[in-house]
């Protein structure tokens, strides 16, 4: 699996972090930016990240910003998009397993490195599960029209 990681400069750092796991653990990665700690515009970021994924650039991608409420926000806009911002190991992998969502949003001024890494680690473990969450999802894509 090809992981796309994005943020602007309030997820900077923590982006950084996520890479060097990434490293460690073998996994393959393309970083969006952005390349540095200057303020930035996360619905730029965001956006070109989210677009990679749905142009099959990357498998999944995960969103970095401050908070990551404002760049889950801006990813959601694009058509097919899924992204749950999650602070908890539990929520990531429900995204996956109920809501099959194709991104992670983490605040980088919110969650710490560690908490970071685990709740990743959970994400790309998990699988979407189908069946009735499968009609439900459809129902998400039926609502962009
Ligand atoms: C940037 O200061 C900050 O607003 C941004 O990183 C993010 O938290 C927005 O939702």
């Amino acid at each position: 699996m090809k992981i796309g990681i994005g943020s602007d400069h309030g997820g900077f750092e923590l982006k950084e972090y996520i890479k060097e796991y990434f490293e460690k653990e073998d996994i393959e990665y393309v970083d969006y930016g952005t390349n540095s700690a200057e303020s930035v515009d996360y619905p730029d970021y965001g956006r070109k990240l989210a677009e990679a994924v749905i142009a099959g650039e990357v498998d999944r991608g995960i969103a970095i910003c401050g908070t990551g409420i404002g760049i889950s926000i801006a990813c959601n806009k694009v058509k097919g998009i899924r992204c749950a911002l999650c602070g908890d190991t539990y929520s990531a992998r429900m995204s996956v397993e109920h809501n099959n969502g194709n991104m992670l949003a983490l605040g980088g001024r919110v969650v710490g490195k560690d908490l970071a890494i685990e709740i990743i680690s959970t994400w790309l473990k998990a699988k979407f599960e189908g069946g009735r969450h499968e009609r439900r999802v459809n129902k998400i894509s039926d609502i962009e029209g």
